[in-house]
């Protein structure tokens, strides 16, 4: 899969890109009946939430089940990625992050290239994050809330937050977002399930707890040009791999495949 010209210009004017409809419900219900022996495995990438205990991310997935090893190499997802860093990439991260009707604990403001640069060493700002929602996503459910346009921004000062939640992230100075808030507003990453995100490595974000009846899963792949490697890794590698194989799309039928059981 590519993305038109002007889908391509979209993500470069606001940092992210929502396309509904990328994956069908059947392929979602076969991701999603993975996840309940992924998040009860005892696996230090299964990372739960301080106040309920339910898992609040899940981490290294590739590795640990097959499906979802096809799953990072779907044409659907590395069409695009490749498409838009145009140079070879590696799988920096793969998750899924949980958020359980009633419990699910909310992501602090944010961009990710804080994270990937403070404790890996990564020296630009050139990850994609593709997301892809296993649940409906609405207001209600603990949707990511985007500052469009703050991927250009850059510079905003950070500071390394292990307290809030159990996922410690470098997170962004509350005056600055209400500030770029105030200049650009906000939008909800909203879709039905099977919906995909993409965005960028400097793009302010965050979510709420999710104090809905609904749950909400969404699926994260991070992919790094293999030139932008880390220059000084600190995390354990389902946080980000070493592994530096540049990825290649499979057949776009990868998760029908028999192999997979
Ligand atoms: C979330 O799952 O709500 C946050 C994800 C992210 O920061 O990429
Ligand atoms: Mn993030």
């Amino acid at each position: 899969m590519q993305l038109t010209q002007a889908q391509c210009e979209a993500l470069e004017r606001d940092g992210f890109l929502v396309l509904p409809g990328i994956f069908s419900g059947p392929e979602v219900d076969l991701i999603q009946a993975r996840l309940p022996a992924l998040f009860a495995e005892d696996h230090p990438g299964n990372i739960v939430e301080r106040s309920s205990g339910s898992v609040r991310t899940s981490m290294g997935l590739q590795l640990r089940d097959p499906l979802i090893g096809a799953l990072v190499q779907h044409p659907r997802l590395i069409g695009p990625a490749l498409q838009i860093l145009g140079e070879p990439a590696y799988i920096q991260q793969v998750k899924v992050n949980v958020k359980a009707a009633f419990s699910g604990e909310a992501w602090q403001w944010h961009y990710d290239f804080a994270t990937h640069h403070a404790e890996d060493g990564v020296p630009r700002p050139s990850a994609l994050n593709l997301h892809i929602f296993l649940d409906d996503v609405s207001e209600f459910n603990g949707p990511l809330y985007f500052v469009p346009g703050s991927h250009r921004f850059g510079g905003l000062s950070t500071r390394l937050d292990s307290k809030t939640t159990s996922y410690p992230l470098w997170v962004c100075d509350r005056a600055e977002v209400a500030k770029l808030v105030e200049r650009r507003g906000l939008v909800a990453a909203k879709g039905a399930r099977g919906t995909m995100l993409i965005f960028h490595d400097t793009l302010v974000h965050g979510s709420p707890n999710n104090i809905s009846p609904w749950d909400r899963a969404i699926f994260s792949l991070i992919v790094n040009p293999i030139a932008n490697a880390p220059q000084s890794p600190t995390r354990a590698d389902h946080k980000h791999h070493q592994d530096l194989t540049a990825v290649a799309p499979l057949s776009d039928d990868c998760l029908a495949a028999p192999l997979i059981r």
